[in-house]
């Protein structure tokens, strides 16, 4: 029993009677007008827990509360930042499709755990791209490509290119690889360089359970967040006025999969999935959000309702749900596209959540890409401080993400995806919890000491 938990017991009575009384601060950055949509609050403030609206309190008014938390959330990480990272002021949410966004401008893994275990550089200095990377960027920079969008800042790399234990790379209707990239927000930076957490023989010198900081709802200091996100190249089929895009050094990495060739191209990206984990007090466990686009895929049992899907053409006779073939290589352009379709709807309260906050994000600025994004659900621990069950008995009890968990998605116990109870696996490299993260596992060796031993 981590002593977080204990800590917890004491303040889950603390958490049910904060539930009823939100004191957090309510920005309204400009004006909703009248209709179903003016209680929708668009904000730069990351919620650090839920505004309980439940009379009486239930299972369902809790996770519609936790779904509210999810969008406020989505909308705080996408505000619109400066370089730095924190939020612009006076700024209408959706002005600037591909503009940097807060969780933009976080740390990412490739950042965090260097090769060699090597410390990494301070929060707001960025790390060397990859050699191969460096021409392209230097030159672009200067023919202005990058600087139109983000002033001062070197595109991200997205280095990755499959799903979670190589369950499988997710192919676009171009033939592309999806890319994927992980992020942390400072906190989270902070408490791994701290603790050393970023090579080997801190983590085996640091020797216990990982612990990070949570958000705190009364005194206002936030926790550890991280975030995964899924990019689709935007040529071809996809039309990128209707995504947030973004430009990436979209890199194949070497160390990833047998045969892949080091390369890296500057290349236009659309975001088509989102992960959110976010430690507070009242949920240890994290509170885990999903997004997609609009468009990714169609939902089983459900009729088809648009002409052009992300993932899923209806003509397509490749069985639905099925990764490529093997070999596996981000190099190969022009594999047959991955069809997909989404195993479990969106909740119908989800869904009229969802055309509220696509309304309102509309309403605050005409063609906002960002209404084109819809929350599949938050997975929020019902009983935190459980004795029995670590994973705090999560609801609900299977979410996937149709670009993250594509090939884990339905609701066969111990095999799809739960978003708690698989990250309730994750451990450091000395085999210690790491507190729900898989980040940790990444940490390499040091190696002068490793020519020591
Ligand atoms: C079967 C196990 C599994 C499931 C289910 C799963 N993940 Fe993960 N997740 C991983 C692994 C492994 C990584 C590390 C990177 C990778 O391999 O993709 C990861 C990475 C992440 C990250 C980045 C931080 C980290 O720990 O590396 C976030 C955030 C995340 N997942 C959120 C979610 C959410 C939200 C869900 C549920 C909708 C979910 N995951 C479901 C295995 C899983």
């Amino acid at each position: 029993m981590k002593s977080t938990f204990k800590v917890l017991i004491l303040f889950i009575s603390l958490f049910m009677l904060n539930a009823c009384s939100d004191k957090k601060e309510k920005k309204v950055h400009g004006s909703l007008p009248n209709g179903n949509t003016s209680d929708v609050v668009i904000s730069a403030s990351i919620p650090t827990q839920i505004t309980s609206t439940g009379k009486p309190v239930t299972l369902e008014s809790l996770q519609h509360d936790f779904d509210e938390l999810s969008w406020q959330t989505f909308i705080a990480l996408n505000w619109p930042a400066n370089t730095d990272g924190t939020p612009k002021k006076n700024v209408t949410f959706g002005e600037n499709e591909s503009g940097l966004t807060v969780w933009q401008s976080w740390k990412s893994s490739r950042e965090i755990f260097l090769p060699d275990g090597k410390k990494p550089n301070a929060w707001g200095e960025e790390e060397n791209t990859p050699i191969v990377c460096d021409s392209i960027s230097a030159a672009d920079l200067k023919n202005g490509i990058i600087t139109l969008t983000q002033v001062g800042k070197t595109p991200n790399v997205l280095d990755e290119s499959g799903e979670p234990f190589q369950t499988g790379p997710l192919i676009d209707q171009n033939g592309n690889y999806t890319r994927y990239e992980i992020l942390t927000n400072e906190v989270m930076f902070d408490y791994i360089v701290k603790n050393k957490l970023y090579s080997y023989q801190g983590q085996e010198t640091f020797g216990e359970d990982a612990d990070f900081p949570f958000s705190d709802p009364d005194t206002g200091k936030e926790g550890a967040i991280m975030v995964k996100a899924a990019w689709i190249k935007m040529e071809g089929k996809y039309d990128a006025r209707n995504f947030h895009t973004a430009y990436a050094l979209v890199y194949d990495n070497p160390h990833e999969q047998a045969g892949v060739k080091s390369s890296c191209k500057l290349v236009k990206v659309g975001l088509v999935g989102f992960h959110i984990a976010h430690k507070t007090k009242g949920d240890p466990q994290w509170i885990w959000s999903t997004f997609e686009h609009v468009a990714n895929a169609p939902t089983q049992g459900e009729a088809l309702n648009r002409s052009f899907y992300n993932y899923h053409d209806p003509k397509s006779t490749y069985p639905v749900n099925e990764p490529p073939a093997r070999p596996w290589n981000p190099a190969n352009v022009g594999t047959t596209p991955t069809k997909v379709e989404r195993v479990i709807p969106i909740d119908a309260d989800a869904k009229a959540l969802n055309t509220k906050y696509q309304v309102a994000l509309e309403k605050m600025f005409k063609g906002s890409v960002w209404a084109n994004y819809e929350l599949i659900s938050t997975q929020w621990p019902t009983d935190a401080t459980s004795v029995s069950d670590q994973t705090g008995k999560p609801a609900p009890t299977f979410l996937a993400n149709a670009t993250l968990e594509t090939y884990i998605q339905g609701k066969v116990p111990q095999t799809s995806s739960n978003c708690i109870a698989c990250h309730n696996n994750a451990s450091m490299t000395n085999g210690m919890f790491s507190d729900f993260t898989y980040l940790l596992q990444r940490a390499e060796k040091e190696k002068e000491l490793e020519k020591k031993k």
